[in-house]
């Protein structure tokens, strides 16, 4: 449609039919025949406003989604199409690893390859928008959510903020592209405590320069929906926060596409203590021009009585449908409302050998090898493998919002196995379960509580008895551990972060009898792996590896693949080290430069400053030394460009990846600076014993940060480059900036 069209057709609507389109109602209201009595009087909406709904949360499927369309549609005055959104995040029916994982693969090319084989996937299956990406930079690995973000790094986040919109979106062809929702602006990745939907503090300063960004590299690279945080910004619950959705999201950035809520936010502003009833509720937010309100009564029921009341603008109501209108209008829905619904197309793509390579090589690229004492791996395929855990035979590898994966197809740990040892070569037990005890963790959608895997707890002996039979058989256990599904994503909050006592209890017992011994982990988080580093020879962070995560593994396992994962999020020496991140201040007090005595500076009494593992960090099976690091010229007049040289060697017999990393430090400003932030990487591919200089181009831009007075540039003086392969590991130099 012509956009004058859209302007004529919104001129034709009535008052409800506008209001119709700013509600978002999930399944149960379009299960075809009776109405809804039940959810509507659970909802307390307005029987009347069901029927206009503009979108539906989180249903697909081709079937489902063409039947409720055309009941919709054939009832429609205006014939204006249902909007499908759901959480497709790292995959549909194939799932792909979790973004904190697919973050560790520092491959944002591969990673916006995997949303654009998702989008194809799920537009088979109805669907037209998906509530992702979700780009919270995280720093609290106590909070559920780190697993749906790419990690700690402003920079990092925003360059996959980019390339998954990328993905979803391409070039709009309808039943290939997939509308972006970014989320969840803004900052809720830092609630007070890793408490989940805690308190978001903090100055201007540090949630302009630390968590903004992602989000703007999200509506820069052109999403077309931003979602709303369930957290308080500066004291505002940011749903009804009009300088973060109007002032800074709309008039600063430029965005004019659909703001959506996250789920019930707009009645939650009333427990918030911001509103006194769902009326209020609703003003608020259409005054901070929201648009769609997911899953309340609040629009529906109270946006007429506030327009009557004059408490609210008809223009703001016209200008909220007018954008969703336009959404509609750019998915083509007007010409056509089933945009590439297709049974058949929807069972050709679920699982397609494109689909299942990408998603063995996205797992493969973003595990991360912590620790490989002794070699223990890889592995050599002539000795006796035993595989040891909860998760040697589970098809729990894909996370929590895996929402529409196929469990069926996800390949297990000792599927692969079975494929790729012979038989007297390779045995498995469970021996202990995830947890001893399921309370507390309650369901969550898709995912429900098996308590039927609580049986092993029964035969708990026997577990033990053949696993240290096991032990004793085998050249290598592989343990095969980690937190269970319902312990991160959202609503995931944990206080301990170690790995559950009754597997590290488990271990203990069986250890004795291990000759040697791999730690495989499952998880949606960084863990403290302190003590458990210490009693085993080797750690391959796992995560939630998705559909392809046995075959991805047995490959890192058997060295057919060289582990080229690196964290882009901290793990913890322990958990009252949190917040622990890579690009901190250095204190007055420095615990290494200080010229205090030791015990006067910035540091605990019991443990490090350093996190047990760091941001940037991994290990391969080869090793790259790195040389020589060089800058073309020791000043950078503003407006030029350095070069910064060095020379990487891999001077083993294998080839494999190196993700070289580039940071800055600015030693002085007019406000503190960080003692280091990303500001480059290059993942290269090194043949066995290559030998190559690597260059980076050092630019103004990358000295940029809000100064005293706000301004965002770059101010003179002396810096600090470090190139390297982590953010410790690291060669440095020096240049000055001259504007
Ligand atoms: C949830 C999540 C959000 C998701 C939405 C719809 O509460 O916070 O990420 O997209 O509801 O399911």
């Amino acid at each position: 449609m012509e956009e004058q069209q859209i302007l004529h057709l919104l001129g034709t609507l009535s008052i409800e039919e506008k209001i119709g389109q700013l509600i978002q109602l999930s399944g149960e209201f379009f299960n075809t025949g009776a109405m809804a009595v039940g959810p509507m009087q659970k909802l307390g909406i307005d029987g009347n406003m069901v029927q206009y709904t503009g979108s539906v949360l989180n249903v697909l499927g081709a079937a489902k989604v063409i039947q409720i369309q055309s009941d919709y549609l054939e009832k429609s005055r205006h014939k204006i199409p249902l909007l499908f959104m759901a959480d497709i995040v790292y995959g549909y029916k194939t799932v792909f690893p979790i973004p904190l994982a697919l973050g560790s693969s520092w491959d944002p090319e591969m990673v916006k390859s995997c949303n654009k084989l998702t989008a194809e996937e799920s537009c088979a299956a109805g669907a037209h928008v998906t509530f992702a990406p979700m780009v919270d930079v995280v720093r609290d690995p106590r909070w559920g959510r780190c697993m749906e973000s790419t990690g700690e790094d402003t920079y990092l986040n925003s360059i996959f903020a980019k390339a998954m919109v990328e993905g979803f979106q391409g070039d709009f062809t309808p039943g290939a592209s997939l509308a972006s929702c970014v989320k969840h602006y803004a900052a809720y990745g830092a609630p007070e405590g890793g408490r989940e939907y805690n308190t978001v503090d903090m100055s201007e300063r540090r949630l302009r320069e630390d968590y903004l960004a992602p989000y703007k590299a999200a509506v820069d690279a052109g999403c077309e929906l931003v979602m709303t945080a369930f957290n308080t910004v500066d004291g505002i619950p940011a749903t009804a926060n009009q300088w973060l959705m109007d002032d800074v999201l709309r008039k600063e950035w430029g965005f004019n596409g659909v703001l959506i809520t996250d789920y019930a936010a707009i009645s939650e502003l009333i427990a918030h203590g911001v509103a006194e009833d769902d009326r209020e509720a609703a003003r608020l937010s259409m005054e901070a021009s929201v648009d769609i309100d997911m899953k309340t009564a609040c629009y529906s029921n109270q946006l007429k009585p506030l327009l009557e009341e004059g408490r609210l603008s008809m223009k703001k109501i016209d200008d909220a449908v007018l954008r969703v209108l336009k959404l509609k209008n750019k998915l083509g829905l007007f010409e056509d409302p089933y945009r590439g619904a297709s049974i058949t197309r929807e069972q050709e793509l679920s699982h397609s050998p494109e689909r299942t390579a990408l998603a063995r090589n996205a797992a493969t690229q973003s595990l991360v090898l912590l620790q490989n004492n002794k070699s223990a791996l890889p592995l050599s395929k002539n000795k006796k493998i035993a595989l040891i855990g909860p998760y040697a035979d589970s098809q729990d590898l894909s996370g929590l919002w895996a929402v529409y994966g196929d469990k069926s197809q996800v390949v297990t740990l000792k599927a692969a196995f079975e494929e790729a040892l012979p038989p007297d070569r390779f045995r498995m037990t469970q021996g202990c379960n995830l947890l001893d005890s399921h309370e507390g963790l309650g369901d969550f959608g898709f995912f429900k509580l098996d308590e039927a895997a609580l049986t092993i707890q029964k035969a708990k002996d026997q577990g033990l008895q053949r696993a240290i039979e096991l032990a004793e058989w085998a050249d290598t256990v592989i343990f095969a551990m980690g937190e269970h599904t319902l312990q991160s994503g959202e609503a995931g909050s944990r206080s301990d972060l170690s790995l559950p006592a009754n597997q590290t209890d488990f271990m203990d017992k069986v250890l004795p009898y291990v000759k040697s011994s791999v730690l495989l982990l499952f998880n949606g988080r960084p863990l403290v792996l302190t003590e458990i580093r210490e009693k085993v020879d080797a750690i391959l962070e796992c995560w939630y590896p998705g559909t392809e995560g046995g075959h991805a593994i047995i490959d890192l396992l058997l060295g057919d693949a060289n582990p080229s994962g690196r964290l882009t999020m901290s793990f913890p020496y322990a958990v009252g080290q949190i917040p622990v991140y890579y690009n901190h201040f250095n204190t007055g007090r420095p615990s290494r430069t200080s010229a205090h005595s030791m015990r006067f500076t910035s540091r605990y009494l019991d443990i490090p400053n350093e996190p047990l593992y760091p941001f940037g960090y991994g290990l391969s099976y080869h090793k790259t030394d790195y040389t020589n690091l060089l800058l073309s010229s020791s000043v950078l007049q503003s407006g030029q460009h350095l070069e910064a040289e060095i020379e990487i060697c891999n001077g083993s017999d294998r080839s494999g990846y190196e993700v070289i990393q580039l940071y800055i430090r600015d030693l002085v400003g007019s406000v503190v600076r960080p003692v280091k932030e990303l500001r480059g990487f290059q993942k290269i591919h090194l043949q066995a014993g290559e030998h190559r200089k690597v260059y980076f181009r050092i630019t103004e831009d990358m000295l940029k940060f809000y100064t005293k007075d706000m301004t965002y540039e770059a101010e003179e003086g002396r810096f600090e480059v470090y190139i390297g392969s982590s953010s410790e590991d690291v060669l440095t130099a020096s240049f000055t900036f001259m504007k």
